[in-house]
């Protein structure tokens, strides 16, 4: 986690109501914490309900004045995988993803405060909470439906999952705010030794940038000899895992409309499975297992307890899973409303979907495997629950830096008061030639210092080290603080914030006494002037500074960093000057 303990301090109000002419109950519970509020409905079993549908829920947020609103729209084409866009509430769209981020000050004079973010938390077997519209500034649940028309198949007992309002005074407070985990029930899978947080490196980026190919041919990236080197080179530095994409038969020709004909558990045949698994082990490292489903739940869950089986038995810790498809076109094949070999289709954020990831986590703690899921629905802090549901994409990551228009330098300094108050995310750090390959234009529109912010900033328990091996050659220098930097913390502070241009936090090392620090900014210079109070007062650090170089420029002079070491305390107070799209990554290593 971000933190090494969290107190549960609240009170609850629980309201019963019943229906005077045919005696159906429900209850109305509410939580108040310090830094926020949750509510949800209960359907008990005594009310009578039975089997029931809901078609719509009435909950609404009527706010005061008019906030500076971070938003993403729900219901597009290309599920939560857009730039947030920032408007005053009356001038959002008609329907907006959660968590949806407001600033109730004067965001422009530097006085925002207070902050407020509206999301949901322990979302199960219920659809995902959209934000309507409804008036000037007021907002109306919106439940994603069925095809069917009808939002949530239930049976009584049965409840919502948490509205939740998150309050603070300044934008960080949002960030260290654990109201979201304190709603959610806690571990339900006992002993969880075995979900690991770590780094990864994989096969990966080449194909993003068009060098390999996932399916077959002679460009293919998962082919024994790769993976071998990759394995080396893992080894050799430190990494948990070696995630390998393309291993398993189905990716030929358009694997993005291929879902049904995915194998889990058959690799291609230039892919040695066992002997890569073994060879992995043998050096003291993990293959990391990949299971893109196109979408296809229908395909996906009946391989899913052999195929998480193959992968526990060949030491197999974590899988990456996917769900590339369009957000309104997750096929199903039984159920409501579905004829004898009829495929309908569904949202990614609806009930169905919400269900199936449900599943999924769970037959992956039956083999002790931890699940990194992309394309999947938004997190409403059920990694408490299923500590083995590491990490998840689930926004606009780094791969759009690689065949896109890009991210944008705002991009980061915008996603940790936005997506990031949902759940860790597997960004895919770790860029380092930014220009990507040599017919492009510069792509990553970062510092290479700032790639290496990215791994404080933007938490997530598994953490990519997303670049190929012959990209971090030249940088081995800059590569130790990749090498150094944990993935799972004790203490979490953010020191400055302006949601959108820059944030800088520090983080301590759950296992030892040092601490980290990731500036991220946007495109306009900066400095970074921070007290190290946070530091134990009775201790000396060495810093390792990795920063912009004075002509660091995320335009053109990306890879100018510099690598400065001083002894520090926490009396110090810590200025450095960042470039346009830059960043600073630093590492205290207590004395
Ligand atoms: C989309 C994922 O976000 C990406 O990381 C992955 O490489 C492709 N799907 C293929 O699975």
């Amino acid at each position: 986690g971000e933190v090494a303990e969290i107190r549960d301090h609240h009170n609850e109000l629980r309201i019963r109501m019943e229906q005077a002419d045919n005696g159906r109950r429900m209850n109305l519970v509410v939580r108040v914490f310090d830094g926020g509020i949750g509510l949800r409905y209960e359907w008990p079993e005594e009310g009578d309900l039975g089997t029931f549908e809901i078609v719509d829920e009435l909950t609404e947020f009527r706010l005061t004045d008019n906030p500076t609103t971070w938003y993403i729209r729900s219901q597009e084409e290309n599920r939560y995988e857009y730039l947030y866009e920032r408007m005053p509430l009356s001038r959002t769209p008609p329907l907006t993803h959660t968590p949806l981020t407001m600033a109730f000050g004067n965001e422009d004079a530097g006085e925002g405060g207070p902050y407020v973010a509206l999301h949901e938390a322990a979302l199960v077997d219920y659809a995902a909470m959209s934000l309507e519209r409804i008036g000037r500034t007021a907002l109306k649940a919106h439940l994603t439906p069925w095809s069917t028309g009808v939002a949530v198949y239930a049976e009584a007992p049965h409840h919502s999952p948490w509205r939740m309002i998150l309050i603070g005074d300044e934008a960080g407070d949002l960030v260290t705010n654990y109201t979201m985990l304190n709603l959610n029930e806690p571990n339900a899978l006992g002993d969880v030794s075995w979900a690991e947080p770590g780094k990864y490196i994989g096969i990966w980026w080449g194909m993003h940038l068009g060098i390999w190919s996932w399916g077959q041919g002679p460009n293919h990236g998962a082919t024994t000899e790769n993976t071998r080197r990759y394995i080396d080179f893992a080894a050799e530095h430190g990494f948990d895992g070696v995630l390998v994409e393309g291993w398993n038969t189905g990716w030929d020709g358009d694997w993005t409309a291929n879902g049904d004909v995915f194998s889990f558990t058959e690799p291609y045949p230039d892919f040695d499975l066992d002997g890569l698994a073994a060879y992995a082990r043998e050096k003291g490292t993990r293959l990391m297992g990949h299971h893109e489903t196109s979408g296809s739940a229908p395909n996906y869950e009946p391989q899913m307890e052999d195929a998480y089986a193959l992968m526990n038995r060949l030491g197999v810790r974590a899988i990456k899973s996917g769900y590339v498809d369009w957000s309104m076109n997750y096929p199903r094949r039984h159920g409501p409303g579905v004829a004898e070999g009829e495929t309908v289709y569904e949202w990614n954020t609806g009930q169905f979907m919400v269900r199936h990831y449900q599943r999924s986590v769970e037959a992956a703690a039956r083999h002790q495997i931890s699940l990194n899921i992309h394309e999947a629905i938004k997190d409403t802090g059920l990694r408490r629950t299923y500590p083995n549901l590491m990490t998840r994409e689930s926004a606009r990551g780094q791969e759009y830096n690689a065949w896109s228009a890009g991210n944008g330098p705002d991009h980061v300094p915008t996603l940790v008061f936005t997506r990031m108050l949902a759940s860790p995310m597997d960004f895919t750090p770790g860029i380092f030639n930014l220009a990507g390959t040599a017919d492009r234009t510069i792509n990553v529109p970062t510092t290479l210092a700032g790639q290496l912010a990215l791994y404080v900033v933007l938490y997530s328990p598994l953490q990519m080290a997303a670049d190929l091996p012959e990209n971090y050659a030249p940088h081995m220098d800059a590569f130790q603080f990749i090498k150094d930097v944990p993935a799972d913390w004790a203490d979490t502070r953010v020191l400055e914030a302006k949601i959108g241009d820059y944030v800088t936090i520090a983080r301590r090392d759950r296992h030892s006494e040092d601490w980290y620090l990731g500036a991220k900014n946007d495109a306009s210079p900066r400095t970074v002037d921070v007290p190290l109070s946070f530091l134990d007062a009775d201790r000396t650090y060495t810093a390792t500074l990795y920063r912009d170089a004075a002509d660091a420029d995320y335009r053109t002079r990306t890879a100018a960093y510099e690598i400065e070491t001083r002894a520090v305390t926490s009396a110090d107070q810590l200025t450095i000057p960042l470039a346009p799209g830059g960043g600073l990554a630093v590492r205290f290593a207590a004395q």
